[in-house]
């Protein structure tokens, strides 16, 4: 058989291309129990399953959301939870025709024979993790891996990250679920664009090497790269200009036109430079869809303005459509500060 997501492929491709319709992007709400914890600890709440429940009720149920957003990537805890009402969080989704994700991978682990550099956990079980997660109504999946610059990357590190990456999606297509390929290349470090769009341009040969050595069919898969930018410490800050520049440089070199969709993880820039660099990127035509996939710079406001209290509850949703909106803009290449 030519590829590996037998008879799925036309929905494969069907949900890829909703997901990557314009002028919509990805929410990212995947963060594990122990990152929403953190987020939650930063607004003075207890991770407690009542309060990830709350958040992600007033995320999931703002009105309006599915004219900014095409896709929801869910923690497995929040793909079978329902509201306080009762009402699962999956047809909240349907009903504002967003398409429920899952996030598959088990999270990183030291590699040994590396330079203190981590591979990613969770192929083993994946598969029949996949079937179940697609009856509860998810039709995508994302799995995440990091490189680190500052610590090589080691040649192991790159082709690790990249296998894994390709055996994961080779599994999701084959039960039913659209695979987000996310390696993502840390902000960390003082080295300057050039060096991130030289280890850029190697993951993603690698990446794209594994993803056709496993049959991987490119038209039902989504992207979430690095925006190719300055380390976080380097001297100099990159303007949007500069960062589209080098990031489109970037897909030029390593991205087939086959891709659907290329949806920007935010990685820690805020929620402001997230947009305006998104909208350089989409101020002349190019051969991708190029969106976002953001947690952090669709969520910080959001978290400030909520602070767990239910009476700010409707001010933290318009909160998230603010950002939902400009983001929306920026993906159309027209978002003005
Ligand atoms: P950030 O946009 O906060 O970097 O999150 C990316 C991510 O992988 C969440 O799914």
């Amino acid at each position: 058989k030519a590829s590996s997501s037998g008879s799925y492929t036309d929905e494969l491709v069907k949900t890829a291309k909703s997901i990557a319709s314009p002028g919509r992007g990805i929410l990212a709400i995947d963060e594990s129990n122990a990152t929403c914890g953190k987020r939650l600890a930063s607004i003075g709440l207890d991770n407690t399953e009542v309060n990830r429940q709350a958040y992600r009720q007033l995320l999931l149920t703002a009105p309006g959301l599915g004219k900014y957003i095409s896709g929801a990537i869910l923690f497995e805890e929040t793909l079978y939870q329902s509201t306080t009402d009762g009402k699962k969080f999956v047809d909240c989704l349907r009903d504002e025709n967003i398409v429920p994700g899952i996030k598959v991978d088990k999270g990183l682990s030291p590699l040994p024979g590396s330079n203190n550099e981590s591979w990613c956990q969770g192929l083993d079980g994946l598969a029949s993790r996949s079937a179940e997660y697609y009856k509860q109504g998810a039709r995508f999946a994302k799995w995440r891996t990091v490189v680190s610059i500052p610590c090589g990357p080691s040649a192991l590190a790159v082709k690790e990250a990249a296998w894994g990456l390709a055996r994961y999606a080779a599994i999701s297509q084959d039960n039913g679920l659209v695979p987000i390929v996310e390696p993502e290349i840390l902000l960390d470090g003082d080295h300057p664009i050039e060096r991130t769009l030289e280890v850029a341009e190697r993951v993603w040969a690698e990446v794209f090497y594994y993803l056709a050595e496993n049959n991987v069919v490119f038209e039902g898969i989504l992207l979430k790269p690095s925006m190719v930018t300055p380390g976080a410490e380097h001297k100099e800050k990159a303007s949007p200009e500069t960062i589209a520049k080098y990031t489109l440089t970037m897909l030029g070199r390593r991205v087939p036109p086959a891709v659907p969709g290329i949806m920007f993880l935010s990685g820690g820039q805020s929620e402001a430079e997230a947009t305006l660099n998104l909208n350089a990127m989409n101020q002349s035509p190019n051969p991708w869809h190029v969106s976002f996939s953001y947690a952090r710079a669709l969520q910080n406001s959001v978290l400030k303005t909520w602070q767990g209290r239910p009476e700010n509850a409707e001010a933290a949703q318009k909160a998230l459509l603010v950002r939902a909106k400009a983001n929306s803009l920026a993906q159309l290449g027209k978002y003005s500060a």
